[in-house]
């Protein structure tokens, strides 16, 4: 069964890019959160399972030159793509491997941090299974492992839709191309749907808008791959302590505390369940979810769910605040997510436009203190404002981190832009941030992002760009929305 799901990643490559969700200074600052002191990711050995061309990976060895990073995949053309790039971006902290990674666990070590995004429902379920029993062996004490999977009931419309698909010669079409006869099912179905009454014909629209949005590769992988095993949670749960591990969080945090669901609901919920496993699935259900993160580790580590605010203090904290609205009688703010938070706190008031001058550098708890203690003329309770963090990031107003990253938020006299990015910018317009994040640049952007090399000022970049861009000024202003888009280092 690999062979055909090696043959298929080498005819169609997967569109992976980076997940800030599977980055080890989020999944270590959830994790601290849940009472666990995870390893210090400047020095930890990080494997990625099923890596596909590196995207994700490489990011993190570029940004933490002193940890060491593997990366496994069985198709040896999207892991040449990656070890092409790690070549041109001088990597020594990372290695790609071809091959299955069941067949070579016992000779990769122990590590700090395993992520497998997109492998877990989408490989044999007894791979799925050693990739478990390979956590259990090869975790490190206080490891953490990032598992993503298809889950139910959120995935049970496509199920059905991949039945229908997968049955003899129905990707035979008017095209010569199966996947575009699948695309033109897939759109027929979705606007016949959307002209149905009631609410399961709008969550199979909503279902397929996701899917149609994807390029053809994203689909075929996803929904029509030869391997496709959505998972409940419990179940899944189970199979984690059938190999000794546990369930910390999920990697997007507002997910695990259920926000977007009324609180009278949720307080409905949590009074009939009788653990945090039954509580999540009656939220998946709420929320018809098909997609988990799943933040794992070993069984005897105590999992505290209080929450204490006070994890907080040794973090990195970055606000994703778009702007400020203050009408005098109310005080509020906008986040990235499109989330509009009014509050009466003096603390936080001072400490919201901080973060947003700050974006997109993270800034130490410690110094978020500092500063708005110097703002507001007197010394803050740390407490409150790590208290006032924890309910943003419940939010998704600010992302935390257990470390800082090499993020400069305004451009230097002689402007340095990310490696990764610069490289891949030569190409296209699509490149990673030092967010860990996908980023689409404009062509002005990335004509001037290529050649930030630390070697031009910005006059001299002005003279060296004058056939494109009428004056100092323009370059002055794309090289502060590359900074804004965390895209230069210096
Ligand atoms: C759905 S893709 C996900 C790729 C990438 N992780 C992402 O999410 O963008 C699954 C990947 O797992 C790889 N894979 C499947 N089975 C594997 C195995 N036994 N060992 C190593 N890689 C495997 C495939 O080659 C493919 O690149």
């Amino acid at each position: 069964m690999n062979d055909v799901l090696r043959e298929s990643y080498n005819e169609l490559a997967y569109p992976a890019t980076p997940y800030p969700q599977t980055h080890p200074g989020r999944l270590s600052a959830i994790a601290t959160l849940f009472g666990m002191k995870p390893p210090s990711i400047q020095h930890a050995r990080v494997l990625e399972i099923g890596c596909a061309d590196g995207s994700n990976l490489l990011p993190i060895a570029a940004s933490f030159p002193h940890s060491e990073c593997i990366g496994i995949d069985l198709s040896e053309r999207q892991v040449d793509v990656g070890h092409r790039l790690i070549e041109r971006l001088e990597l020594k902290n990372v290695e790609l491997i071809t091959g299955d990674f069941v067949k070579h666990a016992d000779r990769l070590g122990s590590f700090d941090y395993v992520i497998a995004h997109g492998l877990y429902s989408w490989v044999p379920p007894a791979v799925a299974e050693e990739l478990l029993a390979f956590c259990h062996r090869q975790l490190s004490p206080n490891g953490i492992a990032y598992i993503s999977y298809n889950t139910l009931p959120g995935w049970s419309p496509r199920g059905a839709l991949r039945e229908l698909l997968l049955r003899e010669d129905r990707l035979r079409g008017e095209s010569d191309d199966p996947w575009e006869n699948a695309r033109r099912y897939l759109q027929t179905v979705r606007d016949a749907s959307a002209k149905a009454p009631g609410a399961f014909p709008s969550l199979l629209v909503a279902s397929l808008d996701v899917m149609l949005s994807h390029p053809a590769s994203y689909w075929r992988h996803d929904l029509l791959e030869a391997e496709q095993h959505p998972v409940s949670f419990p179940e899944f749960a189970k199979r984690l302590a059938h190999n000794q591990l546990q369930y910390v969080a999920d990697s997007e945090f507002h997910a695990t505390l259920g926000r977007g669901i009324p609180t009278e609901v949720l307080m409905t919920l949590q009074s009939v369940a009788r653990d945090r496993v039954e509580l999540e699935t009656l939220m998946d259900l709420m929320v018809f979810r098909s997609f988990r993160q799943s933040i794992v580790c070993r069984k005897q580590i105590a999992i505290d769910g209080s929450l204490d605010p006070e994890r907080l203090r040794e973090m990195y904290v970055t606000g994703l605040i778009e702007g400020i609205e203050d009408s005098g009688d109310r005080w509020s703010y906008r986040t990235t997510r499109g989330i509009t938070l009014a509050e009466n706190d003096l603390e936080l008031r001072a400490a919201i436009p901080i973060l947003i001058q700050h974006y997109p550098a993270p800034l130490r708890i410690v110094s978020l203190a500092q500063q708005v203690s110097e703002k507001i003329g007197k010394a803050i309770d740390i407490d409150k404002l790590c208290r006032w963090v924890l309910r943003l990031f419940s939010y998704d107003a600010v992302d935390l981190q257990t470390a800082t990253l090499p993020i400069c938020n305004h451009p230097t006299e002689c402007p340095i832009g990310f490696l990764l990015a610069r490289i891949k910018g030569e190409s296209s317009l699509e490149v990673t941030n030092l967010r860990h994040d996908h980023v689409t640049l404009t062509e002005s952007e990335r004509a001037i992002l290529v050649l930030l090399d630390g070697t031009r000022s910005v006059p001299e970049l002005a003279r060296e760009m004058k056939a494109s861009f009428n004056s100092t000024q323009d370059i002055v202003q794309i090289l502060n929305s590359l900074a804004r888009r965390a895209l230069l280092v210096g």
